[in-house]
């Protein structure tokens, strides 16, 4: 069965039509078209789906698109502003955090989402905040560097 799904993407209230059974990563990618959001494995394993859902992280591989009716859902594509990146897309390019960059856009969704709930967050708290996410690339060093440096440009007040 179909229904009319409303929702807050990215700052925008939005209606569409969606089947009951369609995942919101499905609905992200092939409905809107919205390819930031990346599928990996497709089964909750590896955080390369994630998106805000109400600021918190949420495996879009795993969610029905119909549960986010009348929410707020964020993805990488709403981050930059006025051709600005974020702070935590910034921190990701400052302390070069992506390699091959599949896994970044869940990585940045799953540090914003952390940095809206504790924005001074320790080094434990990030790799907690981080722990959904693989990637296969980096190492995880560079991508804690990136995140402490997003907080840090928010402390100061250059980035949202
Ligand atoms: S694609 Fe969703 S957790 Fe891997
Ligand atoms: S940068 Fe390649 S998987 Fe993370």
């Amino acid at each position: 069965m179909a229904r009319l799904l409303s929702l807050r993407l990215n700052g925008r209230e939005r209606t569409d039509a969606v089947k009951d059974n369609v995942l919101l990563l499905d609905y992200l990618r092939e409905i809107v078209g919205l390819t930031g959001t990346k599928t990996g494995c497709d089964g909750g394993e590896c955080g390369a789906c994630t998106v805000l859902v109400e600021d918190r992280p949420t495996l879009s591989c795993l969610t029905l698109a119909a549960l986010c009716e009348g929410k707020r859902v964020d993805t990488v594509e709403g981050l930059a502003k006025s051709g600005q990146l974020s702070s935590v897309q910034r921190g990701f390019h400052e302390k070069l955090g992506a390699q091959c960059g599949y896994c970044t856009p869940g990585l940045i969704m799953a540090s914003e989402g952390l940095l809206r709930r504790n924005p001074d967050p320790s080094e434990s708290e990030i790799r907690e905040g981080l722990g959904s996410n693989i990637c296969r690339c980096t190492g995880y060093v560079k991508i804690i560097e990136a995140v402490r440096h997003a907080a840090l440009l928010r402390a100061r007040g250059g980035a949202a």
